[in-house]
């Protein structure tokens, strides 16, 4: 291989490490998107011209790898510890006192950082590459989560290298999801039937757990550095010690300051108790460090933490405020939710005056009445929620809340779903879960129908005029004319913006319909495993389950869908009216059109993340187990089970190159 290809290659490898590092360590980018795009689609291409020159710390390879069956265990090299706590001004002054004692008023620098609410991580470093991710588990031993750990983009899977870091580094920090994309994930999940995560925290713990690296790339996790297992070189304390990591491309926390007095620690805190909620990821507290290793060193640890460091705790921000109503609201599946109203109070930053109360178990748990006062907390700081009832301040008149029998919109059969959590109204017709559906089809995310807002769509279902999706695509400007408030433009606009969203790619369009447990992820999985609609459609649940990340809960409520003679009339006249889903992916060839395929073994020109790539690209399928359906398997060197089983079944086994052969003439 050419050697200035290789060097083409490593010097945009370069390019988008030095981007991402300005994008996401120093938070000062330089180029645009665009441009960070387009540096990032030339490596793709060139990587897939020539797969041998892919390397594991390529930019491209963050999600690489199959989903695993556990995690293996890993011990740490040393304990990571936690941290006691503080709550108020004088419980610091005294952790001040108790330090200036043991080091006989020796002059003392403290550094003050953010205590980032999210889960602790040790990245190992060997030779500037990120060989292995570990969480603290029990402090001693923890769960390897390298793969999905390389998903994070502000970790860098190669450390600037020109700043010389040591040959193995041990760096640790605070794995974090956003308090945006905590909101958004959960507003996914409860959009796809989900359970809820209850704060970011545990958004990003579940995150870390799951077992395909695909899905937690998705969760946009973020990570901070605070600190190494061992001093870096010849830094003598903490704060230099940061500085360095931050030179080697680590994410370094920008509000991290070094003080000398417990004073100045305490304006700090303070300052923070409010400013928290400006930050777009949650902080539960400070941690306050003794700068000085030489001053660590001889204050020393517990078995449970460093007597050199405290953290200093935020209460979760609470405030209490009085149930004016609890209204219901009926979504898209027919759940019913109830929502209480209260008197708007000031909470974490903002006014609020609704949360939901997600079921009617709740309002039980709970015991809320209308009229009661109640404690309110946002989770995530985001996320309005009632904590529970203030005790001795009902009113003797407080009525028990009435669990609705029938829906409140439409006045239809209600029943337990079949979790026994959610109320559903049983009426498929109810008009208050049609518009929620149609909302959900035309908005932004799904078919992207602009000018197509609630109300419009509350008088197309309360006229009749819209009962199912494929209306939409029937609707005249006569029809949209016709509605309250409307003039001839924006009539006109409504009806381009329906005709545009015909040719949306096949994911969104699987997404808008609705499904149970089909959201934009699963949408795009499915779509780029089966590639047409009608393949979708025509699935078995078991055919379906075959594909990764599509499990038999999933499998079935699809099959389910499309089961039902309505909903395949509806898809038939959306089709007649002229919808037609694009693919988005390129296809090669259709060499390998309908082909399951296994590869196995090590394959000296592609990876695994590649190979899949490829077959897809083709036409192909690839499977992981080898069964009679499979067409043929790759075998790569070393291939082991999957390619004795091929050959007792029958199976036709083909070489790499034989493989390359199939798919040459027709890239
Ligand atoms: S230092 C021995 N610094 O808080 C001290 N921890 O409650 C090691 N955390 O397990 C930790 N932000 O996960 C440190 N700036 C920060 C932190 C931080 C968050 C977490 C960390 C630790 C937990 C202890």
């Amino acid at each position: 291989m050419s050697s200035e290809l290789s060097k083409q290659i490593e010097k945009l490898r370069e390019e988008i490490n030095h981007h991402d590092s300005l994008y996401y360590v120093s938070n000062k980018p330089e180029i645009s998107d665009y441009d960070y795009d387009n540096l990032f689609s030339k490596l793709k291409e060139l990587e897939a011209k020539h797969p041998e020159l892919i390397t594991t710390d390529s930019p491209t390879q963050r999600v690489s790898g199959k989903p695993i069956k556990s995690f293996n265990q890993i011990k740490h090299n040393s304990p990571m510890l936690s941290i006691d706590n503080t709550y108020n001004p004088e419980q610091l002054r005294g952790f001040d006192q108790r330090i200036r004692k043991q080091l006989e008023d020796e002059d003392i620098e403290y550094v003050v950082e953010l205590k980032i609410d999210g889960l602790a991580m040790s990245l190992t470093y060997q030779d500037s590459i990120l060989t292995q991710a570990a969480t603290r588990g029990d402090g001693e031993t923890g769960d390897d989560v390298t793969s999905n750990v390389r998903t994070i983009k502000s970790i860098p899977l190669r450390l600037n290298s020109k700043k010389t870091p040591p040959e193995l580094l041990e760096v640790r920090g605070e794995v974090y999801m956003p308090k945006k994309s905590f909101a958004s994930l959960n507003q996914l999940r409860s959009e796809a039937g989900e359970n809820l995560f209850a704060n970011p925290r545990n958004a990003a713990a579940g995150s870390l757990k799951l077992l395909d690296p695909r899905i937690t790339a998705s969760r946009n996790l973020s990570f901070f550095t605070y600190s190494t297992a061992e001093a870096i070189g010849n830094s003598k304390d903490h704060y230099q010690s940061l500085k360095k990591l931050k030179e080697f491309g680590l994410p370094l926390n920008p509000h991290t300051k070094k003080v000398s007095d417990i004073e100045k620690v305490i304006e700090i805190c303070n300052s923070w108790e409010t400013k928290r909620y400006e930050l777009d990821y949650q902080i539960d507290g400070m941690v306050i460090k003794v700068n000085s290793f030489a001053q660590q060193e001889k204050l020393g640890t517990t078995a449970r933490s460093p007597k050199w460091c405290i953290s200093f705790k935020f209460p979760a921000e609470q405030a209490t405020t009085i149930i004016e109503s609890i209204d219901i609201q009926v979504g898209k599946t027919g759940a019913l939710t109830p929502v209480a109203n209260f008197k708007p109070v000031k909470l974490a930053g903002t006014v609020v005056k609704r949360a939901s109360l997600h079921n009617f178990d709740e309002i039980k748990r709970l015991d809320i009445r209308v009229g009661d006062t109640v404690v309110v907390e946002k989770a995530g700081e985001i996320i309005p929620q009632v904590m529970r009832v203030v005790d001795g301040e009902r009113s003797i008149f407080a009525q028990e809340f009435a669990i609705p029998t029938k829906c409140p919109e439409c006045g239809g059969e209600v029943r337990k779903d079949k979790e026994g959590v959610s109320l559903r109204c049983n009426n498929k017709d109810c008009p208050a879960r049609l518009k929620e559906k149609l909302i959900y089809f035309v908005a932004r995310s799904q078919m992207d129908i602009e000018n197509l807002g609630p109300a419009v769509i509350e008088q197309f279902v309360s006229k009749g005029l819209v009962k199912t999706f494929a209306d939409i695509y029937k609707l005249t400007l006569f029809d949209i004319i016709n509605l309250d408030r409307m003039g001839q433009k924006s009539a006109q606009n409504i009806l381009e913006a329906i005709e545009k969203s015909k040719k949306r790619p096949l994911w969104r369009l699987v997404c808008a319909l609705g499904i149970r447990h089909v959201g934009a992820q699963n949408a795009e999985v499915l779509s780029n495993a089966m590639g047409t609609l009608e393949a979708i459609m025509t699935a078995t649940a078991e055919e379906l389950e075959e594909i990764e990340q599509i499990g038999p809960i999933i499998a079935q409520s699809i099959a389910n869908f499309f089961a039902l003679e309505e909903n395949r009339k509806m898809i038939e006249e959306m089709l007649e009216c002229g919808v037609e889903p694009t693919i988005e992916k390129k296809k090669y060839s259709d060499s390998l059109k309908g082909k399951v395929i296994v590869a196995t073994g090590t394959l000296e020109n592609f990876t695994r993340e590649s190979i899949k790539q490829t077959i897809k690209e083709n036409g192909g399928k690839i499977s992981s187990s080898v069964s009679k359906k499979t067409d043929f398997v790759i075998a790569g060197k070393n291939a082991g089970s999957k390619l004795e089983k091929a050959n007792k079944l029958g199976v036709r086994v083909v070489t790499e190159e034989e493989f390359e052969d199939m798919i040459k003439d027709e890239v």
